[in-house]
């Protein structure tokens, strides 16, 4: 890794390089994506994601109640309103409760691909053609992950990833990126990635239907002093790039990826094996056609806050992901949901205990905790 970290640093192109541009294309492999956009963050991905599909000012999105507040913030970000819909038993959103709330002003379905297991897509992409709207993935727990011989984040219009360093395949440092099959959908998102300006601005504000007047060519000419294809604007956009140092940095684990998920799948298989004497809900296998990448190995306990401080006295991290449900949190008041309204996604934030769960982790490691569990039960 070291020697890709120099070459950039070296380059003197540390935003956008070569090293962005490769990534962009060997991320386009991986995924069997047409067109990947590289940026700043995951959440800034889904913003741009919804921005590309014209979400905005008085549209809903149905999302799950069960996520990183990120997937419902970002709705909120561009003006829509998220629109919170429950949880099956595996974590990810019940499509018969996304069926009840579409309306007129319904633009997108963003289901969550949670912990890394595919959400229930042949159902909400039928829901969606029905009903004439987007579907945007958020993928960001679930690179690698698959449904259907297909990977996560191709299953909709349009989708974003996370390369938070926590991420089964995380930078040295905040990244994200956008992935597509629609080239016109691509085109906005690499105009709102970037100030809006240029020939993409042009053909993004084109796209999305404002008037733009004539060509941009004949609008100045070319002087010594400046680019005038840089510095006309078209959209308030926004800057979330890519550091070329991230994408160097993704571009040496990238090959190691479905190793690393492998390795988190072996993890998963034991705890299901070891763990099922246990009191705890272990999380379900794979249902028929899905393959989860594993991102979090997510058990239900009674006593959580117990289990979780016996664990932690042996030195062993876990987290209650996600401790309060989206419809719940206090920057959503607004919106008017009450406990009680959301049952399964409210169980799950009350009971919800991650393990360890990383490719790095030793047998032996596992088999500690392993062991601390049974004896929180003993
Ligand atoms: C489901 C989900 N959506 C969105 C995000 C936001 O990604 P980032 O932290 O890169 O902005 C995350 C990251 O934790 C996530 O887990």
């Amino acid at each position: 890794m070291g020697g890709a970290l120099l070459d950039v640093l070296q380059s003197g192109a540390y935003v956008e390089g070569a090293a962005v541009r490769d990534f962009e294309s060997g991320m386009s492999e991986y995924l069997g994506a047409e067109h990947i956009v590289s940026c700043g963050s995951g959440t800034a991905a889904l913003e741009l994601a919804l921005r590309a599909c014209g979400i905005g000012r008085g549209d809903e999105v149905i999302t799950t109640a069960f996520s990183f507040f990120a997937s419902a913030e970002a709705i909120s970000a561009v003006g829509a309103t998220p629109v919170f819909a429950d949880i099956l038993d595996d974590f990810t959103i019940d499509p018969a409760q996304i069926g009840a709330r579409l309306t007129a002003r319904t633009k997108a379905i963003m289901p969550v691909h949670i912990f890394g297991r595919p959400a229930r897509m042949d159902d909400i992409n039928q829901l969606a053609r029905e009903q004439g709207v987007k579907v945007i993935e958020d993928a960001c727990q679930a690179i690698g992950a698959q449904y259907k011989g297909k990977r996560c984040g191709t299953l909709g219009d349009i989708a974003a990833f996370s390369f938070y360093p926590t991420k089964n395949l995380g930078g040295i440092g905040d990244g994200g990126m956008v992935a597509t099959g629609d080239g016109r959908l691509a085109v906005i998102v690499r105009a709102y990635k970037s100030h809006g300006g240029g020939k993409t601005g042009l053909e993004a504000a084109r796209l999305l239907g404002m008037d733009v007047g004539g060509e941009l060519a004949g609008q100045c000419e070319a002087t010594a002093l400046y680019d005038p294809y840089k510095y006309f604007n078209y959209l308030i956009a926004d800057n979330s790039r890519l550091d070329s140092i991230q994408a160097a940095a993704l571009n040496v684990k990238l090959p190691l990826l479905d190793g690393y998920n492998s390795r988190r799948r072996a993890i998963a298989e034991r705890y299901s094996q070891e763990l099922a004497p246990t009191p705890l809900a272990l999380p379900a296998g794979d249902s028929a056609g899905s393959v989860s990448c594993w991102h979090q190995y997510a058990v239900l306990a009674e006593d959580r806050d117990g289990l979780a401080e016996h664990l932690g006295e042996k030195g062993i991290g876990t987290g209650a992901f996600y401790p309060v449900p989206l419809h719940l949190q206090k920057a959503f008041s607004f919106l008017g949901y009450s406990e009680g309204c959301l049952p399964a996604a409210e169980a799950a934030c009350a009971r919800s205990v991650c393990l360890p769960i990383f490719p790095e982790l030793t047998d032996d490691e596992q088999a500690y905790i392993i062991d601390a569990i049974r004896s929180y039960y003993r």
